[in-house]
């Protein structure tokens, strides 16, 4: 792999923690990335251009690290427009969700669909992500609902993981995700996830994580605890989609088992946030669903913040509460939403991202870290928390190649 440059840097937001605010400036700048890492970090002029290198001019415009979204449902097929303009009306998404749709809709496309059928559907979407400088995304699997089709979507994953333009994607095991059709109970799903789902899943290396959506008609914080042992057991990850629609205890859960992440928790109570912060659970505000659906009850950043935990924003991109995959859209709106400040905002999907995800190499700009980087039309890095729904990228890296802009 040849080497690349990014020289004539105006800003560099290594994220490193240090100076104001830790986004860690550095003007007037260049990065060295060699092998798919990060081999020189400094101000103009303090390294020489290796020979034969890449080299991409940023204008005097901002470099931060590549985004990562680290809470996604990206894998589905068809779309719930019909679903939204009823909500427009005023039906709720738990009323949706009992008479047929919701969840449960998107889950017969995704059945009626094959491996390929399904790459072919996320691929532009993930390609689209990386056009606004997403490097690493987190997709669930969660439509398919039977063993078959849980696997079916992570064989998805893992296929698209294999093709070369791809971006880094985490896969997590959701099939606690709604109560399918042909199941009695979400106990007995659970049940059954975990006796031959999990065993499968592990065997072909085909998550990282698991996670549970905790909440009234989806499963119990028992399941929930259950399901999440057995994961954590067989060496996986664990996340909650803890207190989206009401107060259930996943939260709580989250912290009695150091759970990675828990995410949405609109409806927390302030002893909730000490439990996640003591516990070193990343939280994940994913304000783009609350958004969606019309949630008058804001997720409490700024509460999460104050009580110490480590807060990373993602869009939860999915059909049904989040239709879009606007990274740097959603930690705009943590800022007004949710109170974070502004340079919080811009931690969350980058550093913030790579906690959630247990990635230790990535989310800042450091030597040996991974080269994953995103050059924007702007002098200030706060730009893109700033500038909703513009497109500043000039060019994105991925493990050390220009995915996406010009060489010089
Ligand atoms: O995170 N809350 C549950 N799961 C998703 C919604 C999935 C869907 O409606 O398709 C969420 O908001
Ligand atoms: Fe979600």
């Amino acid at each position: 792999m040849q080497p690349l440059v990014i020289e004539n840097i105006g800003t560099l937001a290594t994220m490193d923690g240090t100076g104001p605010h830790g986004l860690g400036l550095v003007h007037d700048a260049v990065v060295v990335c060699a092998a798919g890492g990060i081999d020189h970090v400094g101000a103009r002029g303090s390294c020489a251009r290796p020979a034969g290198a890449v080299v991409v001019d940023a204008h005097g415009g901002a470099v931060l690290p590549g985004l990562i979204d680290c809470h996604t449902h990206a894998l589905f097929l068809g779309d719930r427009c019909d679903e939204f303009a009823r909500r427009a009306r005023g039906e709720t998404y738990a009323q949706i969700a009992q008479a047929g749709g919701g969840i449960r809709s998107t889950m017969k496309a995704v059945r009626a669909a094959s491996v390929d059928e399904l790459v072919d559907g996320v691929r532009p979407r993930l390609r689209r992500m990386r056009a606004r400088g997403v490097t690493t995304v987190e997709i669930k699997s969660g439509y398919g609902l039977s063993v078959d089709d849980e696997l079916k979507m992570l064989r998805a994953l893992r296929q698209l993981q294999g093709e070369e333009e791809s971006i880094h994607i985490e896969p997590t095991l959701l099939a606690a995700h709604a109560i399918p059709p042909e199941e009695e109970t979400a106990t007995s799903w659970t049940t059954r996830i975990i006796a031959e789902l999990l065993p499968q899943v592990v065997a072909e290396n085909l998550a990282t994580a698991c996670d549970v959506f905790v909440e009234q008609g989806a499963f119990s914080v028992d399941d929930a605890r259950r399901l999440l042992g057995a994961a954590s057991d067989r060496g996986l990850k664990t996340r909650v989609h803890a207190e989206q629609l009401s107060w259930q205890g996943g939260a709580r859960l989250a912290a009695e088992i150091s759970a990675l992440s828990a995410g949405h928790l609109e409806h927390i109570t302030d002893d909730d946030a000490r439990a996640l912060a003591d516990a070193g659970v990343v939280c994940e505000v994913l304000s783009l669903a609350q958004v969606f659906l019309k949630s008058q009850r804001a997720i409490p950043g700024r509460k999460l913040k104050d009580a110490g935990c480590v807060v990373a924003v993602a869009t939860d991109f999915n059909p049904g509460t989040a239709m879009s995959c606007d990274l740097a859209l959603a930690a705009g709106l943590a800022v007004t939403q949710s109170g974070l400040f502004a340079e919080e905002a811009l931690q969350a999907i980058t550093t913030g991202g790579a906690q959630a995800l247990g990635l230790q190499d990535r989310g800042v700009i450091a030597r040996g870290k991974r080269a994953d980087l995103l050059v924007i039309d702007a002098v200030n890095p706060l730009a893109l928390v700033y500038r909703w729904g513009e497109d500043l990228t000039r060019a994105v890296v991925v493990g050390g190649r220009l995915a996406l802009g010009q060489m010089s």
